[in-house]
Formats: structure tokens, C-alpha cells, sequence
């Protein structure tokens, strides 16, 4: 199964991911999970990313392409895997096409832009995990500590309310052409891609069913 999570930042890709790798045993490739790793690490990566990821806007594709490229050679990708946060762009929405990968399923989840900006500025993450919690609608057991590990959770630089607009603008003007570029490729005949696009705004749980009955049928 091969999956795209597809929507604006912070309507709970990522919060998603977690309940379908539990339950699909496939793993989530998050490519801003990957950049903050390598911003963490100082890699070479990591050095050139760091400032436009800060600032809200796109990494280049063409450094987001190889680090998905080298991810789904991995062994672990064998069976399939899910896609949070990428494609972002109509050029790396085609590298996939070029490769050669034929996507089952792309869902789009669908938040207004108000609770978007409240969603992220209450978001606190563990970095090591990925795991993610909001302080009101998802807090932890203990405040600003991982359940798992009780590590300190940390917030994101760009969950400031500035970036965040920036990012919602930027979303809307190279990310969301992908709805149509999926929609259209859902209806070509004999397509064997399945797009839907689901209501994000209802508790976690809701979504997440919402997700696991559109891939059960
Ligand atoms: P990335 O890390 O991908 O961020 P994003 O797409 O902006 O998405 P987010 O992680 O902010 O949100 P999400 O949808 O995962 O929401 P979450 O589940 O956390 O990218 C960061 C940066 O990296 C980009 O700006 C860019 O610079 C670079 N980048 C990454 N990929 C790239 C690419 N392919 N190309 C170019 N550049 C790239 O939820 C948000 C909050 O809401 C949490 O606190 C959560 O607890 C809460 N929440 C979730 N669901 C609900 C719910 N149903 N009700 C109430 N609260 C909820």
C-alpha cells in the first residue's frame, strides 16, 4: 500500500501517520521529519535547509527528491509506505510519475485556516520520535514530557504565528495544485489511484476513522 497524507500544515498529517503505521505496519515517510533530523545532526543537509525551513517556505526539490529517493530504497519500504508532507510540488508529484511509483491512495485532509493557526501554536513534539501533542486538544500524561521516554517535548521555530501564515501561503500557492494533479489523475480510465478528501476539523479519533474506513474498502 502506498499512501499520500496530502493538506495544509498542521491538519494533523502527521498525528495520522502515527495511527496508520500502528495499524497498516507500513512506514511513514515524512520528509519534515527528515530535514529536522539532518538540522539537528549538522549535516550538510541539515546547514543548507536550516534558514528557508525557519523562514516557512520550500526546501528545493531537488534535495527533497534524492533524501525520498534513498528513503524508499530502504528495506523496510518493501510493502509500501506512507508519504507526510511530500509530494509538496508539482515537480516532485512527477519524480514519483518518473520512477515509476504508482500511488493506491491520496487523502487530502480538509482544516480551516483559523484553527490551523491555534493548532500550531499549541503543538509541542518529541524530536526523537516524531511524536506529536497539542497542550489542549492532545496534551501528554505529564506537561512538556514524552509519554513514552519522558524526554522534554520542544516546539517547532516555525509554529511562530508569522511563519505560520507564511507557510499557509505558501501551502496554498505550490502545494494545493496537487489536489487537482491527484483528482484528475483518480479519473483517468482504468486509473488505479483513489483520491478522497476528508473533514479534519472533528477529535483525532474521528479522522482517524474516517482514514482507516476509506482504507478497508
Ligand atoms: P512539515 O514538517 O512537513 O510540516 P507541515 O506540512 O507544515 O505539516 P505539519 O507537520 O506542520 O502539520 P501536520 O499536518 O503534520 O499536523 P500535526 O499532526 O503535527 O514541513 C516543515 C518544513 O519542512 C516545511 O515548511 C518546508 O520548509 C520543509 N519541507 C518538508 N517537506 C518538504 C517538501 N516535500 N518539499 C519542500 N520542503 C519541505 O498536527 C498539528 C497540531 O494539531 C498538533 O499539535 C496535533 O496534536 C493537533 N491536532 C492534530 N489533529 C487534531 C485534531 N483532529 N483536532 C485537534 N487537534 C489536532
Amino acid at each position: 500500500m502506498k499512501l499520500i497524507l496530502l493538506g495544509a500544515p498542521g491538519v494533523g498529517k502527521g498525528t495520522q501517520a502515527q495511527y496508520i503505521v500502528e495499524k497498516y505496519g507500513i512506514p511513514q515517510i515524512s520528509t519534515g521529519d527528515m530535514l529536522r533530523e539532518a538540522v539537528r545532526e549538522e549535516s550538510q543537509t541539515g546547514l543548507k535547509v536550516k534558514a528557508v525551513m525557519d523562514s516557512g517556505a520550500l526546501v528545493s526539490d531537488d534535495i527533497i527528491i534524492d533524501l525520498v529517493k534513498a528513503r524508499i530504497a530502504r528495506d523496510d519500504c518493501k510493502n509500501g509506505y506512507l508519504f507526510d508532507g511530500f509530494p509538496r510540488t508539482i515537480p516532485q508529484a512527477e519524480s514519483l510519475r518518473s520512477q515509476g511509483i504508482d500511488i493506491d491512495c491520496v487523502i487530502e485532509i480538509i482544516v480551516s485556516d483559523t484553527h490551523l493557526v491555534s493548532r500550531l501554536g499549541g503543538r509541542r513534539l518529541h524530536p526523537a520520535s516524531g511524536r506529536v501533542y497539542h497542550v489542549e486538544h492532545n496534551p501528554p500524561r505529564e506537561a512538556g514530557k514524552d509519554d513514552e521516554t519522558g524526554d522534554s517535548l520542544v516546539q517547532r521555530n516555525d509554529d511562530k504565528e508569522e511563519t505560520v501564515k507564511e507557510r499557509l501561503s505558501v501551502y496554498y500557492e505550490q502545494t494545493k495544485p496537487l489536489v487537482q494533479y491527484y483528482q484528475q489523475m483518480s479519473m483517468q480510465p482504468g486509473a488505479s489511484l483513489r483520491y478522497h478528501a476528508i473533514d479534519g476539523h472533528g477529535r483525532t479519533e474521528e479522522v482517524r476513522d474516517m482514514i482507516f474506513s476509506i482504507l478497508d474498502t
